[in-house]
């Protein structure tokens, strides 16, 4: 059979990473199977082990490479031997600001028998989706320690939608020592954040959507994220309601399906997407996927798990539901719904037991992926 194909670049990572990984790729390849078509992996081995034996963090040639690939799946990086912001801020975060991933999508939705720490007040489950923007705000990495109490900071940053140039100078009285870090909003960037933002709660029946902000305190930078973003959903035909961050958190805990999407400057979008994941169930079962006009990323929201690499304690639902947003992205939306489908009947059929260990189960990540494919 001369069905489609695909070339996926592939970066299991580190700790839990791998574990994940290899059992969502088993389903993705059973999906195409199912449906004509095939994924060819170019597996990349970078993340920690790579970067102590090799000293290279992500090779250009690398990259220029994946540019051509159809996707990108990630597992997690970081380790507790590398120092914290190498390899997150040398692979995760390059990868989003080099091919310009816009929009990091992170879907907050529950599913049958997990069980939830807070009861739903609208209805039986949670459907919320996070619009995250992924290349600006305090990521930017713009920033610096004083030397003598002073400091001059280099404003250098290469975006898809622009360059930025400038340096920062400033000194503290007396040599008191401290750090900077710039938060950087653009209008264009807000814009195409908000208008994915828009389009989806279309998609979704809607007519509003949220902005997680806080111009109370920060007004410069969110105030203006306000402005753009009110305008840019307007233009749209959906209104836009904005709440401070932490109102927003305080309304999560207690009727946690309160919003359709937010829309969440980066870091702020960081922090929700965390929230709601455990109000939806789990960092084992929340999928995200980074979003450009170029290649896409699809990672699960979760990071490398150290504390549980190796015990088989790693749920890999949220690497499988991550797989199907990257069939969907790649056009493949029956095999996408097919896996999003066997996780469904796995959880509606499974014994206590065989459930992952994050539900309360005795199942680890090989049989849970196991169990998955069964389904396909
Ligand atoms: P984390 O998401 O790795 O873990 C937080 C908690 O959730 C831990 O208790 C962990 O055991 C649990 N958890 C995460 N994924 C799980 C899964 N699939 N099944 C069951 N339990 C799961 O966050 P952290 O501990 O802050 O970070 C660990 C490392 O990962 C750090 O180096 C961090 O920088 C990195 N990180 C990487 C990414 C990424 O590569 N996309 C994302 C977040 C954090
Ligand atoms: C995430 C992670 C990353 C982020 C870190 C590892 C840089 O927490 O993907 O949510 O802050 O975006
Ligand atoms: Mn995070």
């Amino acid at each position: 059979m001369s069905g489609r194909k695909y070339t996926v670049a592939r970066i299991p990572g580190d700790c839990i990473g791998p574990e994940v990984i290899r059992e969502a790729s088993a389903i993705l390849e059973a999906s195409g199977e199912k449906h004509g078509f095939s994924i060819s992996w170019a597996d990349y081995p970078f993340g920690a082990d790579y970067y102590t034996r090799t000293g290279e963090i992500l090779p250009s040639a690398a990259v220029d490479e994946m540019a051509s690939m159809d996707a990108l799946f990630l597992g997690a990086v970081g380790d507790p031997r590398v120092k914290p912001g190498i390899l997150e801020r040398g692979i995760l975060l390059h990868l989003r600001f080099h091919f310009d991933q816009y929009v990091n999508l992170r879907p907050a939705k529950s599913y049958p028998r997990v069980p939830l720490p807070v009861r739903p007040k609208k209805g039986e489950g949670l459907d919320t989706l996070v619009v995250r923007e992924n290349t600006e705000d305090f990521y930017m990495g713009i920033g610096g320690t004083t030397e003598k109490g002073r400091a001059a900071i280099d404003m250098s940053a290469v975006r898809g939608l622009y360059t930025m140039k400038g340096k920062l100078e400033g000194e503290f009285s007396g040599g008191v020592e401290g750090a900077f870090q710039l938060g950087v909003a653009s209008e264009p960037g807000i814009r195409r954040v908000v208008a994915y933002g828009c389009r989806a709660a279309k998609a979704r029946g809607e007519k509003t959507m949220t902005l997680a902000s806080k111009s109370n305190a920060l007004p410069q930078i969110y105030g203006f994220w306000e402005e753009v973003a009110r305008d840019e959903a307007e233009q749209h035909g959906i209104g836009l309601t904005a709440v401070n961050v932490d109102a927003m958190c305080y309304h999560l805990v207690r009727t946690p399906d309160l919003y359709g999407v937010i829309v969440a400057p980066n870091m702020f979008g960081d922090i929700v997407s965390d929230l709601l994941a455990g109000l939806s169930g789990g960092l084992g079962v929340s999928a995200g996927a980074d979003i450009g006009d170029r290649l896409s990323m699809f990672e699960p929201i979760h990071g490398s798990a150290p504390d549980i690499a190796g015990t088989g304690k790693a749920n890999p639902i949220a690497a499988i539901l991550t797989g199907a947003l990257l069939l969907d992205h790649i056009g493949e939306k029956d095999a996408a719904a097919t896996v999003e489908n066997a996780v469904r009947s796995y959880l509606e059929e499974a014994k206590q037991k065989e459930l992952p260990v994050e539900f309360g189960g005795e199942a680890l990540t090989g049989s849970v992926g196991q169990a998955v494919l069964q389904k396909i």
